[in-house]
């Protein structure tokens, strides 16, 4: 039976008896305070307030440009609206990798600013002691682990990664010394399913997976992939809720015909 609706708060502690029972985990990205607030309201376990920010917010091609400043005042939106999710923010490029200082800076300011419950980085052996240094002023870590946007012109595509044996190890390792070091859990990006529920089950800590297939502890998807906001976007591990794109267009055009033909407003919509 789950246990689901009972929560009232969601912490890292009862993410990690959620995978001791069985119980999968639904994380969503959100952005900004109206949201945010629909989703806590329909119960999500996480919220994680992205870098993909920099895609579906500011219209930029990577997540690259994104800075700490935008991603505070996005995560504290998305804290005002929030009673029951736990809120992972994303440190973003450049304020974390290869300087375990700037990093702890970094880290802190999300928390102190935003109010923020932890924070996500990607990558593993090379940022481990970025990755320590936050942990040791008490601040909760998600990992990130697989394709990692952020090393997007290192990759040069977006395709699956780790389908080669050497870099499938080199993941397990990473996942492995994630848990050891203290993360609370560790995302995995479009990977081979095979390989997902191989480190899934390797760790006690949870995974959450997005095109990693349907063996991690839980799931994230970009909120307006979901919804159906950006239309263009079709990846096979897209599941496609809404079509709010076409809902939204097809609403404005309404609103605009009406204001033109002067049936907006009508003798009841005024003073
Ligand atoms: O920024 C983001 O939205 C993410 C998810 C794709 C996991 O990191």
């Amino acid at each position: 039976m789950s246990t689901h609706k009972e929560i009232k708060r969601v912490t890292t502690h009862v993410l990690h008896e959620m995978k001791r029972r069985g119980e999968k985990i639904a994380m969503l990205t959100a952005y900004d305070y109206s949201m945010a607030r629909i989703f806590d309201a329909a119960k999500i376990d996480v919220i994680l307030v992205g870098d993909s920010a920099s895609n579906v917010m500011a219209g930029h091609e990577t997540t690259l440009p994104i800075t700490l400043d935008q991603m505070i005042y996005h995560a504290s939106s998305v804290i005002r609206a929030i009673k029951r999710a736990l809120v992972v923010v994303d440190l973003p490029f450049g304020t974390y990798q290869g300087n375990s200082r700037r990093a702890l800076d970094s880290a802190i300011r999300i928390m102190k600013e935003s109010g923020a419950h932890a924070v996500k980085l990607e990558g593993g052996e090379e940022v481990k002691e970025s990755v320590i240094r936050i942990l040791s002023a008490g601040i909760p870590v998600m990992g990130h682990l697989g394709l990692t946007p952020q090393s997007i012109y290192k990759f040069g595509t977006y395709q699956v990664r780790a389908k080669e044996e050497a870099e499938a190890e080199r993941l397990v390792r990473d996942a492995l010394m994630l848990q050891e070091i203290g993360c609370f859990a560790i995302v995995l990006e479009k990977i081979p399913a095979a390989l997902a529920t191989r480190v899934s089950g390797m760790l006690d800590i949870p995974t959450i997976g997005i095109g990693a297939g349907g063996g991690t502890d839980g799931q994230v998807l970009v909120s307006h992939d979901l919804l159906g906001i950006t239309k263009d976007f079709s990846p096979r591990f897209l599941r496609r809720y809404l079509n709010l794109y076409d809902d939204i267009k097809d609403a404005v055009e309404r609103y605009i015909r009406d204001v033109r033909e002067r049936d907006f407003p009508n003798e009841k919509e005024q003073y």
